[in-house]
């Protein structure tokens, strides 16, 4: 089977019928539910960086793929383009101070925040339920965001449930 991906030049697909109103596709994703974590790279001054997403999704067990998708305007987004490795850190039920702190300030967010150097340079939230050290594979530029491919180097997992939103808030596990 030949499996075809569109490249980044590609043009949009045509719609059948009205094309999709983007508060419509807005409202339908808030209806999925989502772990949150922190996604972390050093800076090329070796300072760590990071921001919080829940885009971070598993792809490929054998090699071990993920990919994080970040906004294209996120001035973030050049340090994970520059930087061979990065981690992810899948934080736990009451770390939503933490996603906010990563989601919300424009500066300071790991003051206040206990972390770990990983063996590959970027930092590990500390109380995280699993982290996940990357080597940068690729990316992929998918309209207003860019997709961040990498191989799993190393994982480290804690006990705890995972921190979620959905529905527009943080939500904890009721199961
Ligand atoms: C729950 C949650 C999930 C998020 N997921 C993503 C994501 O997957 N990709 C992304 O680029 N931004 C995501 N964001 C937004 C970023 O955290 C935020 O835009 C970024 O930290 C702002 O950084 P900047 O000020 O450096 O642009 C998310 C925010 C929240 C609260």
């Amino acid at each position: 089977m030949v499996v075809k991906s569109a490249g980044p030049d590609a043009g949009r697909a045509k719609p059948i019928g009205e094309p999709v109103n983007p508060d419509a596709f807005r409202d339908a994703c808030s209806r999925m539910a989502t772990s949150v974590s922190v996604a972390t790279v050093l800076g090329q001054g070796g300072e760590p960086q990071g921001l919080t997403i829940s885009s971070f999704t598993p792809v490929s067990l054998e090699p071990p793929l993920v990919l994080i998708s970040i906004g294209n305007e996120t001035p973030l987004l050049d340090y994970f383009l520059q930087s061979e490795w990065f981690a992810v850190s899948v934080l736990e039920e009451t770390q939503r101070g933490i996603a906010a702190s990563f989601a919300e300030k424009p500066e300071g967010r790991f003051d206040g925040v206990s972390w770990n150097q990983g063996v590959y340079g970027p930092p590990l939230i500390d109380g995280s339920v699993a982290a996940f050290e990357c080597r940068r594979t690729g990316e992929y530029r998918a309209g207003d965001h860019t997709v961040v491919f990498g191989e799993v180097v190393r994982v480290r997992v804690a006990e705890g449930k995972p921190l979620l939103y959905g529905a527009r808030g943080y939500r904890r596990l009721a199961l």
